[in-house]
């Protein structure tokens, strides 16, 4: 039996696990849900990410290696928050396991709840966590979209991601979802991309792509495509910040001011709203060393625009306060309810 979820068809908390059969079949209204490869699928198939389409872990260098670091990055702003034991934890878009494998390595869980929109990348994240046999009886993997009824109210203590609220569309919906689900003084973490500094990343990219175009540098035709291509996308999601209907057929769909996404969690309903800083404000060069390699740019292009960068970037991020200076928010969120949060809630 599933204990940890629900039947998103009747709500019925008798789900069996026909392991073998890879099936799960609820006893009350008799849906069955498909678990081939040991992933419950709760999301219908129209419902995907076009992250898919690439070779994910090629692409990001995700290794075991790389979700230790990523666990720890995390873990050194959050320090006492983000704590070393769970009894239930869920992890929402955990994709390959990225963030996984470092997650459940180093926090001790009574059961986790490992879920994505992708069967396929759950598939792969699996296998990663699995490598681990000792947790084999503890980790569920099922994917969900954030939309899907499959947990039961006031059943979670930790709710967590690793920049995946970013991919979800109404993302204030998700969190009065998650709000719901969490169990009193439960918890509410995501690592997430900020607007302000991408808002100055792309000006001073834009100026650096500027140059480059003047420059006339002969055979850097590719890389000043590819470089102008990554920054309109980033432009057209900082341009449509907000905008739904524009936004839904995007992977990505948001940056986040941290004001909005503090003023969503008290409406949520929590009680206690944190905003952590996650990057270092004084090597603002990072972020773009780790999205420029993604664009396969020439070794000799890569280093003029990252020494123009270099030149350029202080008069746009200089504006900015030292607590937008970094390329990424910490989200802490913590459920009370207590009396007074109850009654705003429902007033
Ligand atoms: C940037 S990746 C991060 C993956 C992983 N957390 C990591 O740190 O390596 C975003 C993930 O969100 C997933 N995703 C996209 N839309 C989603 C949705 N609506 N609900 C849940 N996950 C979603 C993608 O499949 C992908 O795995
Ligand atoms: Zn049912």
């Amino acid at each position: 039996m599933l204990t940890q979820l629900q039947c998103p068809s009747c709500s019925s908390l008798l789900l069996d696990y026909k392991e073998k059969a890879h099936v799960v079949i609820c006893r009350s209204c008799r849906t069955e849900f498909s678990a081939a490869d040991g992933v419950i699928c709760f999301v219908p198939s129209h419902r995907f990410t076009q992250l898919d389409n690439i070779d994910y872990d090629a692409h990001y260098s995700i290794s075991n290696e790389s979700s230790q670091q990523a666990f720890a990055g995390l873990k050194a702003v959050l320090g006492e928050r983000l704590k070393d034991d769970y009894e239930v934890l869920l992890e929402i878009g955990a994709g390959t396991g990225g963030f996984t494998k470092g997650l459940l390595t180093n926090v001790k869980v009574g059961s986790a709840i490992v879920t994505d929109i992708s069967s396929k990348m759950l598939a792969v994240c699996r296998k990663r966590v699995l490598a681990d046999e000792h947790l084999a009886d503890q980790v569920i993997f099922s994917t969900y979209s954030a939309v899907e009824d499959i947990f039961p109210a006031c059943s979670v203590d930790c709710v967590i991601g690793s920049f995946v609220l970013h991919h979800i569309l109404d993302y204030k919906g998700f969190l009065r979802t998650s709000y719901d689900l969490l169990r009193k003084d439960g918890s509410f973490i995501f690592a997430e991309p900020s607007y302000k500094f991408h808002y100055a990343l792309v000006q001073s990219m834009s100026e650096v792509l500027e140059t480059l175009v003047n420059e006339g540098e002969l055979n850097a035709e590719h890389d000043l495509i590819r470089l102008g291509n990554w920054i309109h996308e980033l432009h057209f999601n900082l341009k449509y910040v907000g905008d739904q209907e524009v936004l839904s057929d995007r992977e990505d769909k948001h940056l986040f001011l941290r004001e909005e996404v503090e003023q969503a969690a008290f409406d949520a309903g929590f009680d206690l709203v944190e905003t952590i800083p996650y990057g270092d404000p004084e090597h603002i060069d990072y972020c773009l060393l780790s999205y420029l390699p993604q664009l396969d740019l020439s070794p000799g292009f890569l280093k003029r625009a990252t020494g123009l960068f270099d030149l350029y970037h202080t008069r746009y991020f200089d504006l900015l306060e030292p607590a937008d200076s970094v390329p990424a928010y910490a989200f802490f969120f913590k459920k009370r309810a207590n009396l007074i949060s109850r009654v705003f809630k429902h007033a």
